[in-house]
C-alpha cells in the first residue's frame, strides 16, 4: 500500500480537562499545564492542572457511585457488556489514538499501533470476560453453621499511572477495576495525559456510568499525593518510579489503604553461548531498545557469555547503525525521542558516568539530530557490575554488555540488585533454562524471547519492583475484598 510509508495526519486534540461525575471541568484553581510534542519540542495542548481540590470532587464522585449508584446494583454481566463496549470503541478508533499516543508520547506509529493499542484493547476485553467469574466459595466449618465468602469490590481506587505506555496502563488499571466493580480516580502522569482523556470519553459513550471513571490530571507532589492520602479512597494502583513508590507507601500508610506498586527495573538478561546466535542478537535488541529505552522491564544488564561475546556485540553494531530514528508519526521510523527534557538529560549523564568508569562505548553516546530529545541508540561493552550504569535505571536507548564465564557464576551476579522485575534466558539447553529461571529472583523470567505480554499472565516485581501483580487473574485480587458470612443453622 502505497499509504503505509506515509507520516500519518496530526490528531486532533478534543479532551483536556478534568473528567468529574461524568462531566468535562477546568480545575477549581484554573490553572493548566502543558503538554509537548517530544520530537519537536512544541506545545501540543493546554491541560487543566488538577489539585487537591479537584481530587476531593473526583473522589466524592466516585464515592457516591460505588456507594449507592446504579454500578453497584448492576448485574456482572453487564458490566462485563459495558467494558467490551469501551474496547470495541477504542478498537474503532485505532488509528486516531495510536496517531494520539505517539504525537504525546514520542513512540513511533508503528509500536503503538502494532503494541500499544492491541495490547490495551485485549486488556480490557480479557478483564470484560472476568466481571461475571468473580465468586465465593462455601467452607465446610465445624459445628452447625452455613459458611461462605463473597468476594466484594474494594471500593474507591486512586490509580497513578507513568508516561511510558500511558494507554496500556490506564487498561491495566481500569480492567480489573471495572471488572469487579470498584469506582476509579486517575491521575496520568504529566508528560502524557491526552489518550487517558481520550479513553474517559469513550468509557462513557461505551455507556459506562458518571462517576464510574475520573480522571484528574496534574502533577505527582499535588494530585497525585492528593489522591494518596485522600481519607475517602480505599486503595491505591501505582505505577512508575521506586523512589515514589515508597513515598506512595508511606502516604497510604495513614489510612491503611491496600496499595499495588509497579516499579522499576534493572533485569538481566542472560546470554550463554549455546544459544541461537540471531535470536538472542534480535530478542536482546529489542528487550532493551523497544520504546526509545523507556520500559520498566528492559533488559539493561545484558550478560554475554564469553566465547561468543564479540560476535554478539559485532551484530548489535550493526542493528544499531542501521537504525532509522525520526519523525514518531511516520511508519517507517523506528525509533523516536525520549518523552521530555528531564528523561533526556537524564540518559545523557548516564551515558557520560559509563564513559568516564571506564567503559567502551561503540556506538552512539550523545544526542541525535538538534531537535527533539532524541538519543543515539548507545552501546557500551566492558561494563563492570559495580558501574552505575550496570545498577542504575537508565530509562534509554542505553545497552550495556557485560560478559560472564559460566552457569556456577551467572545467577549470584543477576541477583545482586535490589530491583527483581524481570529476566530472561537465551539458550538451547532447556535443563539449563528451567533450571536458572527458578534460581532468578524476578516477577517475570523470559526463556528464548523477551518482552511477551499477555493480558492472561501475571506481571510485576520481586524486592523493590513492586508490591503485588497486574494482569492475569492476580490483578483481581488487588481489587477484591473477602468478606466471610456465617449463618447459623
Ligand atoms: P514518577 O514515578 O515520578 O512518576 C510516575 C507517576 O507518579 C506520574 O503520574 C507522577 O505524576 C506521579 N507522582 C510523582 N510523584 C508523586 C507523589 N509524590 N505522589 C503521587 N504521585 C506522584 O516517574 P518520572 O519522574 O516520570 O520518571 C522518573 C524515573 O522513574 C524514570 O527515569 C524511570 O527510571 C522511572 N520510571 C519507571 C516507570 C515504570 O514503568 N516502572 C515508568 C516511568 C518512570
Ligand atoms: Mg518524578
Amino acid at each position: 500500500m502505497a499509504t503505509a510509508t506515509k507520516p500519518v495526519a496530526r490528531p486532533k486534540i478534543q479532551q483536556t480537562e478534568c473528567f468529574i461525575g461524568g462531566r468535562w471541568t477546568p480545575a477549581q484553581s484554573g490553572k493548566t499545564f502543558e503538554t509537548h510534542n517530544p520530537a519537536t519540542e512544541e506545545l501540543i495542548a493546554r491541560v487543566a492542572e488538577g489539585d487537591a481540590a479537584d481530587i476531593d470532587a473526583a473522589v466524592k464522585a466516585a464515592r457516591k457511585q460505588f456507594d449507592g449508584g446504579e454500578w453497584s446494583r448492576m448485574d456482572a454481566r453487564d458490566r462485563g457488556k459495558l467494558i467490551y463496549k469501551l474496547a470495541d470503541l477504542i478498537e474503532s478508533e485505532l488509528d486516531e489514538l495510536a496517531a494520539l499516543e505517539s504525537l504525546d508520547n514520542g513512540k513511533p506509529i508503528r509500536d503503538s499501533r502494532a503494541a500499544d493499542l492491541p495490547l490495551t484493547i485485549d486488556a480490557l476485553r480479557y478483564y470484560a470476560g472476568y466481571a461475571d467469574k468473580i465468586h465465593g466459595q462455601t467452607i465446610p466449618v465445624r459445628g452447625p453453621y452455613f459458611t461462605y465468602t463473597r468476594k466484594e469490590p474494594v471500593g474507591v481506587v486512586g490509580q497513578i499511572i507513568p508516561w511510558n505506555f500511558p494507554m496500556l496502563m490506564v487498561a491495566w488499571k481500569w480492567g480489573p477495576a471495572l471488572a469487579t466493580g470498584c469506582t476509579i480516580v486517575m491521575k496520568p502522569a504529566e508528560q502524557t495525559p491526552l489518550t487517558c482523556l481520550r479513553m474517559a470519553r469513550l468509557a462513557q459513550k461505551a455507556g459506562i456510568p458518571d462517576g464510574v471513571i475520573n480522571v484528574v490530571p496534574g502533577y505527582g507532589p499535588s494530585a497525585g499525593a492528593a489522591l494518596v492520602k485522600h481519607p475517602g479512597v480505599d486503595k491505591v494502583a501505582f505505577t512508575g518510579s521506586t523512589e515514589v513508590g515508597k513515598i506512595i507507601m508511606r502516604d497510604a500508610a495513614a489510612s491503611m489503604k491496600r496499595v499495588t506498586l509497579e516499579l522499576g527495573g534493572k533485569s538481566p538478561n542472560i546470554v550463554f553461548e549455546d544459544c541461537d546466535l540471531n535470536a538472542a542478537v534480535a530478542g536482546a535488541h529489542f528487550g532493551l531498545y523497544f520504546n526509545q529505552g523507556q520500559c520498566c522491564c528492559a533488559g539493561s544488564r545484558l550478560f554475554v557469555q564469553e566465547k561468543i561475546h564479540d560476535k554478539f556485540v559485532e551484530q548489535i553494531m550493526a542493528i544499531n547503525k542501521s537504525r532509522k530514528l525520526g519523525d514518531p508519526l511516520d511508519p517507517e521510523t523506528e525509533q523516536g525521542p525520549q518523552v521530555n527534557k528531564e528523561q533526556f538529560d537524564k540518559i545523557l549523564g548516564y551515558i557520560e558516568s559509563g564513559k568516564q568508569q571506564g567503559a567502551q562505548c561503540l556506538t552512539g553516546g550523545g544526542r541525535h539530530g538538534d531537535k527533539g530529545f532524541y538519543v543515539q541508540p548507545t552501546l557500551f561493552t566492558g561494563v563492570k557490575d559495580e558501574m552505575k550504569i550496570a545498577q542504575e535505571e537508565i530509562f534509554g536507548p542505553v545497552m550495556s554488555i557485560l560478559k560472564f564465564k559460566d552457569l556456577d557464576e551467572i545467577a549470584a551476579r543477576a541477583n545482586n540488585t535490589d530491583y527483581g522485575l524481570a529476566a530472561a534466558i537465551w539458550t538451547r539447553d532447556i535443563g539449563k533454562a528451567h533450571s536458572l529461571a527458578a534460581k532468578l529472583r524476578a516477577g517475570t523470567v523470559w526463556i528464548n524471547c523477551y518482552d511477551v505480554f499477555d493480558a492472561a499472565a501475571p506481571f510485576g516485581g520481586f524486592k523493590q519492583s513492586g508490591l503485588g501483580r497486574e494482569l492475569g487473574e492476580a490483578a483481581l485480587s488487588n481489587y477484591t475484598e473477602h468478606k466471610t458470612v456465617t449463618v447459623a443453622l
